[in-house]
């Protein structure tokens, strides 16, 4: 791979020392899939708190849903031609000049091959023209850190569920860096059953948010569907049993009337919403850690955050989850992470390029 100097070959180094600062204003981008999001931070040098600024996204789920899913070119034009105008919205909405940023933070991997270099040449042709440092964020991290959006992190260490569309894992946190993965899934990601399940039932993409809708008036009782994978006695999770098993549900139904598809819906997002909770108190209990942090666009689910901080009460586990729009994607969370970072260790100036594939355990400080 080759990697690509900071600043392609600008030869004036930059210095982001927080000290310098009172406010680090911290320019973020997001664009690893479908949606394009750009926000401005102001991180406080002394308190170690940030907050929003400004922010916009702007999300393709339309443009996709024709195809059913989402279609990388498409995504990698869209990004390009949205980008610049969401800056200045962010710029423009918070009053801000390009003197006023000190640093841009980009979605570096992992996700969309295409997607991920409009963002980062975008950040860097950025950086290059107003001499502003770039720094690459992981885009798990950045979910992974997303409850500090709404208040303090808890102490290290700390366990994170962090459950998006293609991700549904156990991450033991030690520090800033310092992640190990205890336990994951070994088929479908638990947004990919909501999603596949949406399907099953005529729903359009994304399906967590419809299925959570039709849930609301559904009998989660009905049908008899699986728990996967909770008498395991591991961390693991498994969610491609569950979809099949909504399949055949709704396939051996006389009628897929309104009522069966609420049913169903709720039926689904309580076991996925079980198998959740249970794993992680688990985690919590064989870690011997009290804090428990959830993130990732499933997050945002209600069912699953209420009776999560319920349970967790049970089992002395003190539960941290970011406001649903920090859940999903978004550019703040990339902000948020890249000021932890240069909280946590003096900016260190080093030649990156985009990784499409790239295992959170791979990250270090
Ligand atoms: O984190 P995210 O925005 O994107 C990825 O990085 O994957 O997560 C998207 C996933 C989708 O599978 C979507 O269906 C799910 O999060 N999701 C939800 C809800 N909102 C989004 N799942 C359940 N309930 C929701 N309210
Ligand atoms: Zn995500």
């Amino acid at each position: 791979m080759m990697l690509i100097s900071p600043c392609f070959g600008c030869d004036v180094a930059h210095d982001l020392s927080l000290e310098k600062y009172e406010i680090v204003n911290i320019l973020g981008i997001e664009s690893s899939c479908d949606e394009t999001a750009v926000a401005l931070y102001a991180g406080d040098t002394d308190t170690k708190q940030g907050r929003v600024l400004s922010e916009s996204i702007a999300s393709q789920i339309e443009i996709h849903a024709r195809f059913g899913g989402v279609v990388p070119e498409v995504a990698s034009r869209e990004h390009l031609r949205v980008l610049p105008m969401l800056t200045a919205q962010v710029m423009n909405m918070a009053n801000a000049d390009w003197q006023d940023i000190d640093a841009i933070a980009v979605t570096s991997g992992p996700g969309l091959m295409g997607a991920l270099l409009v963002g980062t040449s975008y950040a860097r042709a950025v950086g290059l023209v107003h001499h502003i440092p770039v720094v690459p964020i992981h885009h798990m991290e950045g979910h992974l850190l997303a409850p500090g959006l709404s208040g303090d992190l808890p102490a290290f260490p700390f366990i994170t569920l962090l459950v998006s569309g293609g991700h549904t894992m156990l991450v033991r946190v030690d520090g800033m860096g310092s992640y190990t993965v205890i336990g994951q899934t070994l088929d479908d990601a638990a947004g990919e059953c909501f999603d596949k399940s949406a399907r099953v039932l005529g729903l359009p993409y994304p399906g967590g948010p419809e299925i959570a809708r039709l849930a609301q008036d559904g009998d989660a009782k009905r049908f008899k569907l699986p728990r996967p994978m909770l008498q395991k006695d591991n961390l693991h999770f498994s969610f491609s049993g569950l979809k099949t098993a909504v399949m055949y549900a709704a396939r051996d139904l006389e009628v897929l009337d309104d009522q069966a598809r609420c049913d169903l819906a709720a039926g689904v997002e309580a076991a996925i919403g079980d198998v959740l909770i249970k794993k992680s108190m688990r985690a919590c209990k064989e870690q011997g850690v009290t804090s428990l942090l959830v993130a990732g666009g499933v997050a945002a689910n209600q069912y699953l955050r209420q009776k999560l901080i319920r349970e967790a009460k049970k089992y002395g586990v003190c539960v941290n989850v970011p406001a649903p729009e920090y859940c999903t994607d978004n550019a703040a969370m990339i902000a948020h992470a890249a000021f932890k970072r240069l909280s946590a260790k003096p900016y260190d100036e080093q030649a990156w390029d985009v990784q499409a594939r790239w295992k959170l355990s791979e990250l270090t400080l």
